[in-house]
C-alpha cells in the first residue's frame, strides 16, 4: 500500500484514511467522526485498555483489540462495528451491570452518567444472567463528596486523574476480584487520608461512584436537554482557573476544571475545593435593600428610597464633617471595572480615605520591595512547575492558592522538587515537605535566620543581594533566632537541611503566604532570600507572593489602596463598604465598628454587619457578575463571564455605585 511522508494509512470501516504515527485506533476513529464506545479512556488521561468496550476488529484477527490501546500501524484494516463487535460489547456492559448495584432510579448520576447512555445506546433493556453483586458501605466522610463504591465499574479514571493530574496519588486499587473497590491512601473512606478534596475524581467518574454532596439529582433539576454548560473562569483566587460551568434554569449544577481540552496551564485543567464547592455553600443571601430603622431594626426598601437613605446619609456627613470625614474601602475580589467605577466615585466625592480590604499587604509589598531594592517584579506563578526548590514562607499555599499546592506536590513526587516550609505544610507534608512550624508572628525572626546562615553557608557567595543587606544580616544571632523558632533537636537539623536545599537549588523560588504580606519587613527578607540566587532574569525575583483575594494583584495594580497606613485611624465619620460577589476574607476591619453611618454593598447579609452598617445595598455574586481580573503575578487578564442570572431585586454593583454618586450630587463622569 501506498505510503504518504510521515502519515500512516489505514482503513476503517472501508474508508482510507491517513494518520499520524503513533495515534490509537480510537483516536483515528475519533478525528475522522466515527463512533467507538468508550468507558476507561479520558482524554485528558494515559491509555489504559481495562474496559474492553472500545474493542474493534484488526485485520479480521479472531481477537478484538482495544481500539484506546491500540496504536495505528500501516496498512491495518480496521472494522468497528460489526454484530461480533456489538455482541461482545453488549456483554461487557452486562458484566458491568450485574456485578454492582446499577438502580439508576435511585442514583444521583442518574441523567448523565456513561454507563447509563452506554445502555442505552446499545438498547440493553435486561442482564442475561442474575445480578451477583454485593454491598460495599457508602462512604460519606467528606465533606465535599459522597463515594458510593456500589456504582463503581473499576474504570481507574479517578485513579489516573489523581495521580496523574490532581498529582496526589490518593487513589489505587484495593482487595482482588468481587471485592475490588477504589481505597484512598489504604482506607475505604476519605475521612483521615490525605486526599485534597479537589473534587478532580468526581469530575472524571463516569458514574455515580463519586458525587456531589452539594450538586442535586438531575430528576429534580431538570433533564439533560434543559441544562447549559458556558465555558468561565474561576475569580476567586488570582490563579484564574478555567472552568464549565453547568446550569439548568438558573440554577447553578456544578463547576468543573477544563480538564478535557488542556489549557495549555501547569495544572491541566485541575479546579481546587474552593472553586469546585465553595459556591455552593454561600452565605444567607440580601435580594432587597434593607435600611436600619430608628427602632435599630432592618426594614426592606425598594431601590429608590434605599439610595434616598444611603445619599441624604452620605450627603449629610459631608456637610457636617467634610468629605475628608468619609472612607470608602473596596473588596479586591471586585473585577477591575467595578474597581476603577469606584475609584471614580470616591474621587467624586472627595472621599478622606481609599483602600482595599487587604491595603495593608499592598502597602507592606510596596514597601519591602522598594526596600530590597527599586523596580523589581515577582515571578509568574506558572514558574513553579519548573523549579527544583520552593521555600514557603508562612506555611503552604493551600488556602490562599489551592492549585498550587497540588503543582508543588506534584513536583515532589514525580520530578524530585524539594521543599521546605515555614509554617503549616497542610497539604505538602505527606509527600515529604521538610517543615518547621513557625509559629504566626514569628516568621521574620526565621526569615533573618534562614538568611544569615544561608551567606554564613554559602561562602562570600550573595548574588544580586544588595551589600548593605548582606552587612544588616551578619548582625544576626542564629543560634538564638533557632532557640526561639525550633522546639527540638530535630528541627534544628531540618533548619540546616532547609539552607543546604536552597544553596543547592538551581532554579529556587521563595514564595510568601499573605501573612508575610502583612509586614514589610517580612516581604523584604523574603525579597533579599530570593536575591542570594539572582534574578531569574533582569528585574525579576525569583519570589511569588500569594495574595488573599481574587482581584488583588488588579486592585493593586490600579492603586486603589491608600498609600498611607491609617488602618487604625479614629475619627472616620462614615463610610461606604463594597464588598465582592464571594464570601469575604473576615474580619471586616474595626474602624467600621465606630461609624455614624455606613452604607454596605453585598451579595450577602453578614452577621459582622448587624450593628456596623446603616444601609444595605444587594450586589450580584460572581458567577452572576462579569469583569475582568488580574491573574496573581500581574501578567494577564481574564474576562470571567456570567453564568447565572441574579435574583430579582438585586442591582449591579456599578449601578449602584452610580446611583449613590447622583444621589449624592456628584454625578460619575458628569452624567451619572
Ligand atoms: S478529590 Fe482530588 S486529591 Fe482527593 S482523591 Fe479525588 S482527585 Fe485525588
Ligand atoms: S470511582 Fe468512578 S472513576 Fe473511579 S474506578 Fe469507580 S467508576 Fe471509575
Ligand atoms: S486555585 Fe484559585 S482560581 Fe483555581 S479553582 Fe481554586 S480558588 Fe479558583
Ligand atoms: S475505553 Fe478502551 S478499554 Fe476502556
Amino acid at each position: 500500500m501506498e505510503r504518504t511522508e510521515g502519515k500512516v494509512r489505514i482503513i476503517m470501516d472501508g474508508k482510507e484514511l491517513l494518520t499520524e504515527p503513533g495515534v490509537t485506533l480510537l483516536d483515528a476513529a475519533r478525528k475522522n467522526n466515527i463512533p467507538i464506545p468508550t468507558l476507561c479512556h479520558h482524554p485528558a488521561l494515559t491509555p489504559w485498555g481495562g474496559c474492553r468496550l472500545c474493542v474493534v476488529e484488526v485485520d479480521g484477527a479472531p481477537k478484538l483489540a482495544a481500539s484506546c490501546v491500540t496504536p495505528v500501524r500501516d496498512g491495518m484494516n480496521i472494522v468497528t462495528s460489526n454484530e461480533r463487535i456489538i455482541e461482545s460489547r453488549k456483554a461487557v456492559l452486562e458484566f458491568l451491570f450485574a456485578e454492582r448495584n446499577h438502580n439508576c432510579m435511585f442514583c444521583p448520576q442518574s441523567g448523565e452518567c456513561e454507563l447509563q447512555s452506554l445502555a442505552y445506546q446499545m438498547q440493553m433493556d435486561h442482564l442475561t444472567d442474575s445480578p451477583s453483586f454485593q454491598f460495599f458501605p457508602t462512604d460519606v466522610t467528606s465533606e465535599y463528596m459522597v463515594m458510593d463504591h456500589n456504582r463503581c465499574v473499576l474504570c481507574g479514571r479517578c485513579v489516573r486523574g489523581c495521580a496523574q493530574l490532581a498529582g496526589n496519588y490518593v487513589l489505587h486499587f484495593q482487595n482482588r476480584g468481587p471485592k475490588s473497590l477504589i481505597g484512598i491512601d489504604l482506607n475505604d473512606r476519605r475521612e483521615g487520608s490525605t486526599c485534597l478534596s479537589c473534587g478532580l475524581c468526581m469530575q472524571l467518574c463516569p458514574t455515580g461512584a463519586i458525587t456531589s454532596r452539594y450538586r442535586s439529582h438531575y430528576a429534580v433539576k431538570g433533564h439533560e436537554r434543559e441544562r447549559k454548560a458556558v465555558d468561565s473562569v474561576c475569580t476567586l483566587c488570582g490563579l484564574l482557573c478555567p472552568t464549565v460551568v453547568t446550569t439548568a434554569g438558573n440554577t447553578l449544577l456544578k463547576i468543573e476544571g477544563q480538564v478535557s481540552v488542556g489549557n495549555g496551564r501547569p495544572d491541566k485543567g485541575q479546579l481546587c475545593y474552593r472553586g469546585r464547592f465553595d459556591s455552593f455553600k454561600e452565605e444567607k443571601r440580601l435580594t432587597r435593600p434593607l435600611v436600619l430603622g430608628k427602632d435599630g431594626k432592618w426594614k426592606e426598601e425598594q431601590w429608590e428610597e434605599a439610595i434616598r437613605v444611603a445619599s441624604e446619609g452620605l450627603k449629610s456627613l459631608k456637610e457636617k464633617y467634610g468629605g475628608q470625614s468619609v472612607v470608602g474601602i473596596a473588596s479586591s475580589n471586585l473585577s477591575n471595572e467595578e474597581l476603577i467605577l469606584f475609584k471614580d466615585f470616591s474621587e467624586s466625592l472627595g472621599l478622606g480615605r481609599v483602600d482595599t480590604l487587604d491595603g495593608i499587604h499592598y502597602r507592606s509589598v510596596l514597601s519591602g520591595l522598594q526596600s530590597a531594592g527599586a523596580g523589581m517584579r515577582e515571578a509568574s506563578w506558572k514558574k513553579i512547575a519548573e523549579t527544583d526548590f520552593v521555600l514557603l514562607l508562612g506555611g503552604d499555599p493551600w488556602e490562599s492558592q489551592p492549585v498550587l499546592s497540588s503543582l508543588i506536590r506534584k513536583g515532589m513526587l514525580e520530578k524530585g522538587l524539594k521543599a521546605a516550609v515555614a509554617g503549616k505544610a497542610d497539604s505538602c507534608a505527606g509527600a515529604g515537605a521538610m517543615e518547621i512550624p513557625v509559629k504566626p508572628g514569628k516568621e521574620i525572626l526565621f526569615m533573618q535566620g534562614f538568611l544569615t546562615s544561608v551567606l554564613k553557608t554559602a561562602d562570600g557567595t550573595t548574588g544580586a543581594l544588595k551589600g548593605s543587606e548582606v552587612l544588616r544580616m551578619m548582625q544576626t544571632d542564629v543560634e538564638g533566632v533557632l532557640d526561639e523558632i525550633c522546639s527540638s533537636y530535630e528541627e534544628r537539623r531540618r533548619f540546616a537541611e532547609m539552607v543546604g536545599a536552597f544553596l543547592d537549588a538551581k532554579d529556587p523560588l521563595v514564595i510568601g503566604a499573605p501573612s508575610i504580606t502583612e509586614e514589610p519587613e517580612a516581604v523584604r527578607l523574603a525579597a533579599d532570600i530570593s536575591m542570594v540566587k539572582g534574578f531569574i532574569e533582569r528585574d525579576i525575583l525569583r519570589l511569588i507572593l500569594l495574595k488573599s483575594s481574587g482581584n488583588s494583584a488588579g486592585s493593586w495594580h490600579l492603586g486603589i489602596p491608600s498609600l498611607v497606613n491609617r488602618e487604625n485611624d479614629r475619627g472616620w465619620e462614615g463610610g461606604v463598604l463594597l464588598l465582592g460577589g464571594v464570601a469575604e476574607p473576615r474580619p471586616l476591619p474595626v474602624f467600621l465598628n465606630d461609624l455614624k453611618f455606613l452604607v454596605v454593598v453585598s451579595p450577602f447579609q453578614l452577621e459582622e454587619l448587624a450593628g456596623k452598617a446603616h444601609v444595605l445595598l444587594p450586589r450580584p455574586r460572581w458567577i452572576e457578575n462579569e469583569g475582568t481580573f488580574t491573574s496573581l503575578d500581574g501578567r494577564e487578564s481574564v474576562f470571567a463571564g456570567k453564568t447565572l442570572e441574579p435574583p430579582e431585586g438585586v442591582r449591579d454593583a456599578r449601578r449602584i455605585l452610580m446611583e449613590l454618586a447622583r444621589g449624592c450630587g456628584s454625578p460619575l463622569g458628569g452624567k451619572g
